[in-house]
């Protein structure tokens, strides 16, 4: 069993319990993204376009030995296959490169996510512990997002909070698209509705920032389909000590297994979560002109708009 006291680091004045020896490590796995983004790197498929590269495998290595060599009793669960110690009261989930496609294309938009779940003895296996710290780290901008529960969020170790914004018509809101079964994910649509009711849609390529993003208000509210629990254990909880609001599509309670999420300043939850209904029954949708009916309106256009001569012609 871990004791919060042996991983206390003395001195630390916020007393906080993990996020200070978490944050070194997040911030040497950061540096090794911008080395191998520096050197540039080949990629390989793991399905159609969901991609990996040597960059993902080496940095969830390093913070796999390294969470076990700093937190002995702690587990780790990671993107790229780490399975260790998951009977451990403590587990780490781990993304060490959220926005592997942007990394791969040199698009600067892209980080290191740790989130640490509570599993206390005697919880089943099918029941989630509290997340208890929280860590993204953005190594381009050198943005460290940080929290531990019941303390706070924080950027750079200064507190943030979610926004203000009342409704989703003064929104700007974020959402991803997943890059394995493409056709059976509708997300396109919530897309195109969001897109006629907010300031507009975000996307921007990495979940743990999307999340991150609305914590500290530069959105105010995300959405996705199809999340692994090492995409948003930290996000999540960067959203709730913000002081906004994280669940299912309908409003319910939000498992780590749960593949979607909804995540918002809490002020426009429950409009969203209106929206959300009318999307899934396909009631209210906002009129838009298909790309058939744009084109003939463009034609009809010309043609009004042709000199009479140059018609002869
Ligand atoms: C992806 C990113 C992206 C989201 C995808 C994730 P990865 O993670 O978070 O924003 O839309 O669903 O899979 O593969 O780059 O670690
Ligand atoms: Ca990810
Ligand atoms: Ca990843």
């Amino acid at each position: 069993m871990t004791s919060a006291i042996t991983e206390t680091v003395p001195g630390d004045t916020q007393g906080l319990t993990w996020v200070p020896q978490a944050s070194v490590l997040a911030r040497e796995a950061g540096a090794q993204l911008r080395g191998f983004l520096a050197e540039g790197v080949a990629t390989e498929y793991k399905g159609d376009v969901d991609i990996v590269t040597i960059a993902d495998r080496t940095v969830e290595a390093y913070l796999r030995d390294a969470l076990l060599r700093t937190f002995p009793s702690h587990g780790v669960y990671g993107e790229e296959g780490t399975r260790d110690r998951l009977d451990a009261e403590h587990r780490w989930y781990i993304d060490p490169l959220d926005g592997t496609t942007n990394f791969a294309h040199g698009f600067p938009h892209f980080a290191v996510s740790m989130g640490l779940e509570h599993r206390p003895p005697g919880l089943a296996d099918d029941h989630d512990g509290p997340i208890v710290a929280g860590i993204v780290y953005d190594p381009m901008r050198d943005e460290l997002f940080s929290a531990e529960r019941g303390k706070g969020a924080f950027l750079n170790g200064k507190p943030i909070h979610v926004s203000k914004v009342p409704e989703l018509g003064e929104a700007l809101v974020a959402t991803g698209f997943p890059s394995r079964k493409r056709h059976d994910n509708p997300n396109i649509h919530f897309y195109q509705e969001f897109t006629l009711r907010s300031h507009g849609v975000r996307r921007a390529g990495s979940a743990a920032l999307d999340l991150a993003y609305t914590a500290c208000g530069r959105v105010d509210a995300y959405w996705e389909f199809n999340l692994n629990p090492w995409d948003v254990a930290a996000g999540f909880l960067l959203v709730e000590e913000a002081g906004g609001m994280v669940t299912g599509f309908d409003g319910s309670y939000r498992r780590l297994e749960s593949l979607e999420i909804l995540a918002s300043n809490q002020l426009i939850h429950h409009e969203l979560l209106g929206l959300f209904r009318d999307i899934f029954a396909g009631k209210n949708l906002g009129p838009l002109l298909s790309p058939s009916e744009y084109a003939a309106h463009r034609a009809a256009r010309e043609a009004i708009s042709q000199p009479e001569d140059s018609a002869d012609l």
